[in-house]
């Protein structure tokens, strides 16, 4: 029996190829992919939590893509690599490497102008990462994920608070989480800004 899975507001489906790169072939709901998923993200978390990155380390294209292997390989076969067809979200697969590139090379003029606020870097960062989206599946938690990395790792600020919240499934927090990515889409960075701040608004 196929894998069967439903999509919540602004997820990005998986396609028939992609979902042959199960690694956990038990998993038959969403349900179930998720908490594998969730599993995996948790010992990536724990990853890299013990581990002190310096930060010409984050900004590099082996690290975006180790920290989806990490989140992701115990799950899927295709972890850590890059699209290679069209999704309803990102750009072209075959410009991926080079808007990476582009973006990777953007943070660190900002961050060497100091450009923004710790917190503006981080989230523009996290928006334009999930705009080209890199990866089959699982951008989103990706991005997050390096949003608090960066906070963390390179400028010493604490972490955003999406974390507390499951911002996997349909509800109240991710509609106010994909609004704040549209207004994003239209150059208005503040409400994500906002969005990932706002501790007692998210739990
Ligand atoms: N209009 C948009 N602008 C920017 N980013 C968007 C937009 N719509 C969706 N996204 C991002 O794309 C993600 C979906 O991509 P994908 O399914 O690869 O990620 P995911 O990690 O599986 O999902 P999730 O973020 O829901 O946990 C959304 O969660 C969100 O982060
Ligand atoms: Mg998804």
């Amino acid at each position: 029996m196929g894998l069967e899975l439903q999509y919540a507001d602004g997820q990005t489906p998986i396609d028939e190829n992609e979902k042959e790169g199960l690694k956990i072939k038990s998993i038959t709901t969403q349900g179930e992919l998720d908490e594998f998923e969730q599993f995996n993200i948790e010992k990536a978390v724990e990853w890299t939590i013990h581990t002190n990155f310096k930060p010409e380390r984050i900004l590099t294209e082996e690290f975006i893509k180790d920290l989806h292997k990490k989140m992701f390989g115990d799950v899927w076969k295709w972890a850590g690599q890059f699209r290679r067809s069209d999704k309803n979200m990102g750009v072209s697969w075959m410009q991926i490497e080079i808007e990476l590139k582009k973006l990777l090379d953007d943070t660190k003029y900002w961050i060497e102008k100091n450009t923004f606020s710790p917190e503006e870097n981080a989230i523009r960062f996290k928006h334009r990462i999930v705009a080209i989206h890199c990866f089959p599946n699982g951008n989103g938690r990706h991005s997050r994920l390096i949003a608090d990395i960066i906070m963390e790792s390179i400028f010493g600020q604490e972490i955003f608070s999406w974390h507390q919240s499951n911002m996997v499934k349909a509800g109240d927090i991710r509609k106010k989480y994909i609004t704040a990515l549209r207004k994003a889409d239209n150059g208005e960075i503040k409400p994500l800004i906002e969005f990932a701040k706002n501790r007692k608004a998210n739990q």
